[in-house]
């Protein structure tokens, strides 16, 4: 029994020290020209996905799914994120090589609750390009901080991409204006 416990504890701590020893000596692959091993992006996913769930603070979507809201959500995407996530048709999507990829939401609408998305959008994926948009928007005149109203609005788009009335979804799929 003792031998057992010895040799478990010796497994479970040899592990990380085998992967810190691989990067610390260079072992470990960093280029972005072939797809990471599959344990790796299931980590990464892993990770994310916990984080998000534990960290986030479980708040209400403040922005109602009216027509307006949704309008001005398509243009604040359009604006800020379609550069990397895409545009609606393959005809004028604008997606850039990434690595990780930026997710296809017009084709594949993000699953996570509202409160999630803001988080992401608020604060940004470490290692990849998704940069924290926290105070990206700046003030208003009077002053005011535009930032939480712009996610959730854009967070709003995000989780209605499915069931957009017909004159969101008619912009939605406009070309950019500009
Ligand atoms: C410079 C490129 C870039 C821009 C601009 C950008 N994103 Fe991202 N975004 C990414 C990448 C890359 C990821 C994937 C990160 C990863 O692998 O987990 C991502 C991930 C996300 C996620 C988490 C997705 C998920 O399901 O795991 C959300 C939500 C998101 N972006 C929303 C937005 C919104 C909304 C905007 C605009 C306000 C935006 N992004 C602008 C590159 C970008």
């Amino acid at each position: 029994m003792r031998r057992f416990l010895l040799g478990m504890v010796a497994g479970v701590v040899a592990v990380p020290i085998a992967i810190f020893v691989c990067g610390w000596f260079g072992l470990l692959s960093t280029t972005a020209n072939v797809a990471a091993p599959a344990w790796e992006i299931a980590f990464a996913h892993r990770a994310l996905d916990a984080a998000a769930a534990r960290r986030a603070p479980r708040v209400t979507n403040p922005v109602a799914p009216t027509e307006a809201n949704l309008l001005a959500g398509v243009k604040l995407f359009k604006d800020g994120c379609a550069g990397c996530h895409g545009l609606p048709d393959a005809k004028i999507s604008t997606t850039v090589n990434l690595y990780p990829d930026a997710p296809y939401f017009a084709g594949y609408p993000p699953t996570e609750p509202d409160w999630q998305l803001y988080w992401f959008v608020k604060y940004g994926v470490r290692y990849s390009a998704m940069f924290a948009w926290d105070k990206q928007w700046g003030k208003d005149s009077a002053g005011r901080d535009l930032t939480d109203e712009r996610i959730w609005t854009v967070v709003t788009l995000l989780k209605h991409l499915d069931s957009l009335p017909p004159a969101v979804d008619t912009e939605w799929h406009a070309k950019p204006h500009r």
